[in-house]
C-alpha cells in the first residue's frame, strides 16, 4: 500500500522539496520519507516547489518551478542563455561545490554499483580554468532558432529561419543561437559572429533536418592552447567554390590569425560535424597542440581531448599510477590517437596502442613520428581479438574504454594476461565501478583512485583508479 507521502507524489502535483544530493545525471535528489524524486534544476541543500513530472514504482521524476529558498553553493552564472542550452548545467554552482558533487557521485556508483564500501573517493583535481578551457566547439546551422523568453516577443526573431548556435537539450531540431560561449575565447566568440553574419547574408540557406535540403551545416573552431594554431572548418552540404573563396578571403583578412581554414563536406542526413572530406582553403590541414612534452598534430575530423590543460593532468595522474621505472611493456588500450601511450613513452621501454578506429591509429602513427618516438606501435584492430594476438604478459595496461565500458571479453582475457597493474582511466564512474567489481572478484584490489575534472559546470568527470594483484 502506497504511503500518505507517496500518494502527494503524483503526476502533476506541485509540492515543496528539500535536496539532499546530486544524481550522477546532474539532478538534485529529493526523499518524501523515503521515496526518491529527482529533481531537474535544483541542487544541494535548494528547497524549491517542484512539479511531478514523471511518477514510477520506486522513484519520481519532477522540475523545479521556483527556488523557495536556493543552497548557499549557488552563485550567478556568467551566461545570458544559461538555463536553455543545456551545455553548462551547473554554471550556477560554485566551483568548488561542483567538485565535492563530482566527488559524491563517484562514490555513490562505487559503493552502489561496484560494491566498493570501504574505498574513499577523494577530492577530484579540478580544472585550472573554469571559463574559455575547451580547444573546440561545434556549432551548428539551423533554419528553426529556439528562442529564449525575451526573444519570442521579438516578431522578427520570431519568423527568422536562420540560427547558428548550440543544440537545445532533447530538441535536435532546434538551434539556439549563440553569440557569445563562455567555453571558448574571445577571438573564438568574434569568430563565430563574423561567420555567422557573412552566412546570413550569403544568400544560401542553412541546413534543415526537416527535409535534408540547404548548405550551412556547422562550424567547427579548434584553438590550440599551447600553440598559436587556430584550425576554422566550415561545413557545407556541397562543394561551392564561387562562394567559399569571397569567404576565405574576407575571414582570413580580418583574422590572419588563422593558420588552417577548411571547407568540410558532408552530405550525410546524421547531425554530425564530421566530413565526407575536406577542401583546405588556406594554410595547414593540421594544427598542433601540445601535452606535456609532446606535440600532436589534430587534423579537422580527429579526436582529441577538449581542454587542454586537464588532459595533461589527467594523463599525469595516469602515469603516476603507472609507477613506471622504465624496463615496462605497457598496454595503452584504446588508445584514440595514442595521447595517453606517447605521453607516458618515456617513462617505459615499449608501448602498444589498440584501437578500433582507423583514422585515430593513423593520427597516433604520425604523431610518433613528428614527436620522432621509436618505443611506440599502434595497432587497428577491436580489442575483443586484437588484444589476444598479443601473447607478451604487460607490466603495466593501461585502459580508457568509452562511457559504455569494457566489454567482458576484454576483461576476461586482461584476466588472463594478469598484469601486475593495471591503470583505469573513464568518463563514465558507473561503467567503471561494474568493470572494477568484476576485476576485483577475480585477482585484483584497488590500491588509489583519483578523479579529476575535464569539464567544469557539467556533471562529468573523469576518474582514474590504480589496480594491483591481490
Ligand atoms: C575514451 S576514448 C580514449 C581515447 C584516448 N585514450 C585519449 O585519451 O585520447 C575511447 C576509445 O576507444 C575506442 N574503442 C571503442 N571500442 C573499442 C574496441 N572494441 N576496440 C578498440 N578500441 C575501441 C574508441 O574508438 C575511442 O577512441
Amino acid at each position: 500500500m502506497e504511503s500518505t507521502q507517496e500518494m502527494t507524489v503524483q503526476k502533476g502535483a506541485e509540492i515543496e522539496l528539500s535536496v539532499d544530493s546530486v544524481s550522477f545525471g546532474g539532478q538534485g535528489i529529493a526523499r518524501v520519507n523515503d521515496f526518491v524524486v529527482f529533481v531537474n534544476g535544483a541542487i544541494t541543500g535548494d528547497h524549491v516547489l517542484a512539479k511531478i513530472i514523471k511518477k514510477k514504482k520506486s522513484f519520481a521524476e519532477a522540475v523545479a518551478i521556483n527556488i523557495i529558498k536556493p543552497s548557499i553553493d549557488r552563485t550567478n552564472p556568467e551566461c545570458e542563455l544559461f538555463g536553455t542550452c543545456g551545455g553548462c548545467r551547473w554554471q550556477d554552482v560554485v566551483y568548488g561545490a561542483q567538485l565535492e558533487f563530482k566527488r559524491q557521485n563517484v562514490q555513490e556508483v562505487f559503493e552502489r554499483i561496484g560494491g566498493f564500501t570501504d574505498i574513499q573517493i577523494p577530492k577530484p583535481i579540478g580544472s585550472k580554468e573554469i571559463y574559455r578551457y575547451r580547444n573546440k566547439m561545434e556549432f551548428t546551422f539551423g533554419d528553426r532558432p529556439w528562442l529564449t523568453a525575451n526573444a519570442l516577443f521579438d516578431a522578427d526573431r520570431r519568423s527568422d529561419p536562420f540560427a547558428l548556435g548550440l543544440h537545445v537539450p532533447q530538441r535536435f531540431d532546434k538551434v539556439l543561437p549563440v553569440r557569445h560561449c563562455h567555453l571558448q575565447s574571445t577571438l573564438a566568440n568574434d569568430i563565430l559572429n563574423f561567420v555567422g553574419d557573412f552566412t546570413r547574408h550569403s544568400g544560401l540557406p542553412p541546413y534543415s533536418v526537416k527535409d535534408h535540403s540547404g548548405f550551412w551545416r556547422f562550424l567547427v573552431i579548434r584553438e590550440s592552447k599551447r600553440t598559436s594554431d587556430l584550425m576554422i572548418n566550415l561545413i557545407t552540404s556541397e562543394e561551392r567554390p564561387e562562394v567559399m573563396t569571397p569567404f576565405r578571403d574576407q575571414i582570413i583578412s580580418k583574422f590572419p590569425q588563422i593558420t588552417s581554414l577548411i571547407n568540410g563536406i558532408s552530405s550525410k542526413k546524421a547531425q554530425v560535424a564530421f566530413s565526407d572530406y575536406e577542401v583546405l582553403l588556406h594554410g595547414s590541414p593540421f594544427i598542433i597542440e601540445k601535452l606535456g612534452d609532446f606535440e600532436f598534430e589534430i587534423s579537422s575530423n580527429a579526436f582529441f581531448q577538449t581542454n587542454t590543460l586537464a588532459a595533461e593532468t589527467l594523463y599525469q595522474i595516469a602515469l603516476e599510477f603507472a609507477e613506471l621505472k622504465g624496463h615496462e611493456l605497457v598496454y595503452d588500450l584504446y588508445c584514440g590517437t595514442g595521447s595517453i601511450g606517447i605521453f607516458i613513452s618515456k617513462f617505459a621501454q615499449k608501448v602498444i596502442g589498440i584501437e578500433l578506429i582507423e583514422a585515430s591509429v593513423e593520427n597516433a602513427r604520425k604523431n610518433v613520428k613528428h614527436n620522432r618516438i621509436s618505443n611506440c606501435e599502434f595497432l587497428l584492430g577491436d580489442l575483443r581479438k586484437t588484444i589476444r594476438q598479443l601473447h607478451q604478459t604487460p607490466d603495466v595496461v593501461i585502459v580508457d574504454p568509452p562511457r559504455s565500458g569494457m566489454h567482458e571479453d576484454v576483461i576476461d582475457t586482461l584476466l588472463e594476461l594478469a598484469p601486475p597493474v593495471i591503470v583505469y582511466v573513464s568518463c563514465n564512474p558507473s561503467t567503471q565501478a561494474r568493470d572494477l567489481a568484476l576485476l576485483c572478484q577475480a585477482h585484483y584490489r584497488i590500491d588509489k583512485v583519483q578523479p579529476v575534472d575535464m569539464f567544469p559546470h557539467t556533471y562529468h568527470i573523469e576518474n582514474v583508479v590504480r589496480l594491483v594483484q591481490s
